[in-house]
């Protein structure tokens, strides 16, 4: 298995290219089901997790036309399962519900489970899927739902959840009468989700706010459209130049879509600067800062990893909440071996920071740990070894390419 050998201590400088959006790819690949002939989306990140998902549809009958735009046919579907191998490598697997239900009448998707970061059930999914008139069993560690056509239903999510949102808004696209989501998801990758599905000819209103009206269509049509930039990764290079005193300029982001961060960055002592389509992040003498994770528009909890491992070098206390995942501190152990003061109260982590931190051999527990390991690495002394690089390879694209052309001694071994 591969692994990422880091010499820390050096400040990242330059600029670094914002790949697509792994969270915006997943739904809109999967959207390509609801339609007839070929889709053709731009900048889909070559990432495992795609890779996982094309090879879930592919079993599916869909076909892939490789280019610069990627093709996604669902003309002849052959089968509506999603096994229990795909589904466990990757929970998103659970995004082709809604779709394949809503275009086939039909669909068996095996449950997730539980994975590193807590139990993460798709209870909400399963209830507004039975809303809108579905008959769904669970059967052999197995979701089975039929309907030979969903109706429109008024939903309340008890949790915005994202995933959950972006299913039920396909499914409703092609239910009879009208589907209103409440307390929906407002993700930017919800929303990039909706202008796809409205480029299929689906009318949906209200995306971005926390209630979604979908009205229902007989059929869709294929359509092209367009990733936006993932916010996880800019998020990942901008707190990199924070903790190694660096300056990195992201190119071809979207600054709107970076609030909360840029606000918290900035208070952590950072100069970030907006551009049109790029952000400057400058680091600076870093300040110890409170953060708490929260649903879109706030903090991201795909970011607190990364937060953590800079708040680790902090001049003094940081409480760090995380709100949406029950157990999403895997990473905390790994900090410590590093030299990080930290210890978890709850769903808190207090981090009382240290001058700094020390290479060691560490592991990889999920996608976003693994990039705090990475960060921790680049601002420690001496060498760090990052083992199970395959949570990383999940989510960011060419990484240690990315990395080392900012400057970062960092090269992949591979095992
Ligand atoms: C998505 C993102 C993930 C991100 C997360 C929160 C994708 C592919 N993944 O995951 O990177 O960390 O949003 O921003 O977009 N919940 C329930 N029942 C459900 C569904 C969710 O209780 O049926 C709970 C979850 O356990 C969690 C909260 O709701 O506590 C939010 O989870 P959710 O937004 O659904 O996360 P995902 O969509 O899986």
């Amino acid at each position: 298995m591969d692994k990422i050998v880091i010499e820390g201590g050096t400040p990242l400088r330059g600029e670094v290219h914002n790949s697509g959006a792994k969270n915006a790819a997943l739904p809109i690949l999967t959207a390509s089901l609801l339609t007839s002939g070929c889709n053709f989306f731009r900048r889909v990140p070559d990432l495992v997790d795609i890779r996982t998902i094309k090879k879930l549809l592919g079993g599916l009958g869909v076909r892939f036309v490789e280019g610069e735009a990627l093709g996604v046919d669902a003309t002849d579907l052959t089968g509506i399962e999603a096994s229990y191998d795909l589904v466990r490598t990757m929970r998103a697997s659970i995004l082709v519900l809604g779709p394949l239900l809503a275009r086939t009448g039909e669909a068996r998707v095996s449950l997730p489970g539980g994975c590193a970061i807590g139990a993460r059930p798709v209870n909400l999914h399963i209830r507004a899927l039975q809303e809108m008139g579905a008959e769904v069993n669970l059967k052999d560690g197995y979701i089975e739902a039929k309907a030979a056509r969903l109706k429109g239903a008024t939903i309340y999510f008890d949790l915005p959840t994202v995933t959950g949102t972006e299913n039920i808004m396909m499914a409703a696209c092609l239910a009879d009468g009208t589907t209103l989501l409440k307390n929906a998801a407002r993700e930017p990758e919800v929303s990039n989700l909706a202008e796809v599905l409205r480029g299929m000819g689906a009318r949906i209103t209200g995306d971005g706010t926390d209630v979604i009206r979908i009205d229902g269509c007989p059929s869709l049509h294929p359509t092209e459209g367009e990733i936006i930039p993932d916010r996880i990764e800019a998020g990942t290079f901008m707190i990199a130049a924070g903790i190694t005193g660096g300056d990195v300029t992201v190119v071809d982001a979207d600054p709107g879509h970076h609030d909360a961060l840029i606000a918290k960055l900035r208070d952590a002592g950072m100069t970030i600067e907006i551009r049109d389509k790029a952000i400057r992040a400058a680091g600076g003498r870093i300040v110890s800062v409170d953060v708490k994770t929260l649903p879109y528009p706030g903090f991201p909890t795909d970011l607190q990893a990364q937060m953590m491992a800079m708040m680790a070098v902090g001049p003094g206390l940081s409480v760090i909440t995380e709100t949406v995942f029950e157990n999403r501190f895997m990473h905390v152990g790994e900090l410590i071996r590093m030299g990080a003061d930290i210890v978890i109260q709850g769903n808190s982590a207090v981090v009382r920071g240290v001058p700094r931190l020390r290479g060691a051999p560490v592991m990889a527990t999920d996608l976003r740990a693994s990039a705090c390991l990475i960060l921790a690495g680049l601002a420690a002394e001496g060498k760090t070894v990052l083992s199970r690089v395959y949570h990383l390879d999940r989510g960011y694209e060419k990484i240690e390419k990315k990395f080392a052309a900012l400057g970062a001694r960092m090269e992949r071994v591979k095992g």
